[in-house]
């Protein structure tokens, strides 16, 4: 007999801790906790996985391309798009954990359906981002972020969608990469789990993130530039410009999948943006699934999101679809975009 059983001493689970053992074990130490959040995770990490799988098959089964329809954004719908998204609605609601949802490609929210019962947060998503990705192997990913409901009871509605990223209770967002990766933002700080396809887990591999204060990248479709305010190309300019006391010239990267670009933003420093244009006058990224949730990480990072004249988490939604400019990533970094292009002529 040895007094500490076979299986370890209490503590992190071996050989990893895993997406859920991690969010329970969070759980647990908040007072009232009924179990529903650990819950919603479990749904939305299950829906991570079944999308995860079908991207990395959708050469082989015939996945690839559009569907031929136009989504509210009028965009281009690929068919991964509407599997993600219909994944993720049937995964959710079955848990019985969401009053309602929203998703970039459902033009209304998304009800729960019975019998399943409403429960006490709202999910908002990008099902798929970085769809023009899709069909040349680049990493695309699934943008998420979670709300208490603010109507008392019975099925969600939009009013439960329409709540500002300060009031978001967690967000995060799956990549579908070289590795597949699962990062969440809570009050915990953010976490990144990465995909072990043999055990079929998220296993904790980014305890803690902390973005750097300035980085050395920034991060913008460049090709926009004769589309830009002013104060926007003055920006770019002058990051471009040699300066080697301040590191400038910085580097340039563009994925164009937004979740890729922030990953790489949130672990090695710098700055991603999509400022308005003459052909997107809010930027082109959408507030509550894509610029809110991203934010969220950021901060709890210890990053900056602006939309160029306050805190993106500050902004108070008044549509589904609604679309914002953003400047996120390192603080510094933030902070000297919105000054250069707002300094005086
Ligand atoms: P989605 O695929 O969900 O519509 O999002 C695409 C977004 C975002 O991921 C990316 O940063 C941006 O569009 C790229 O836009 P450009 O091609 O205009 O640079
Ligand atoms: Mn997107
Ligand atoms: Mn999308």
């Amino acid at each position: 007999m040895t007094s500490i059983p076979s299986w370890g001493p209490p503590g992190p689970t071996l050989p990893g801790t895993t997406l859920e053992r991690h969010v329970l074990d969070r759980q647990r130490a908040m007072p009232g906790a009924t179990g529903d959040f650990t819950g919603l995770f479990q749904q939305i990490s299950l829906a991570a996985k079944i999308i995860g799988s079908k991207v990395h098959k959708a050469g082989l089964t015939r996945f690839l391309g559009l569907t031929g329809e136009v989504n509210v954004q009028g965009e281009q719908v690929q068919k991964l798009d509407i599997f993600a998204n219909n994944t993720i609605v049937s995964c959710v609601e079955a848990g019985g954990h969401v009053c309602v949802m929203g998703s970039e490609e459902v033009d209304e929210p998304i009800p729960v359906r019975d019998p399943f019962p409403p429960g006490k947060y709202v999910l908002q998503f990008d099902p798929l981002d970085g769809s023009g990705n899709i069909d040349v192997n680049a990493s695309i990913g699934t943008i998420f972020s979670i709300h208490r409901r603010k109507t008392p009871s019975g099925p969600g509605s939009l009013e439960d969608c329409l709540q500002p990223g300060r009031d978001i209770v967690a967000a995060g967002y799956v990549i579908y990469g070289s590795s597949n990766m699962f990062v969440y933002a809570a009050a915990g700080g953010v976490h990144g789990f990465t995909f072990d396809p043999a055990v079929g887990e998220f296993f904790l591999s980014h305890e803690n993130i902390r973005i750097p204060k300035r980085g050395r990248i920034y991060s913008i479709n460049e090709g926009n530039y004769n589309l830009w305010e002013p104060g926007m190309r003055r920006w770019v300019d002058w990051i471009k410009r040699p300066d080697a006391e301040h590191g400038r010239p910085y580097s340039h990267r563009y994925i164009g999948a937004m979740v890729a670009d922030f990953h790489r933003t949130l672990l090695k420093g710098g700055i991603f943006a999509y400022p308005p244009d003459t052909k997107h006058e809010h930027g082109k990224l959408r507030l509550l699934y894509e610029a809110s949730p991203l934010s969220f990480v950021c901060e709890m990072a210890g990053g900056a999101a602006s939309d160029g004249s306050g805190r993106v988490l500050d902004i108070e939604p008044t549509a589904l679809h609604q679309r914002t400019p953003l400047y996120i990533g390192s603080a510094d970094d933030v902070a000297d975009a919105v000054r250069v292009m707002n300094e005086a002529e």
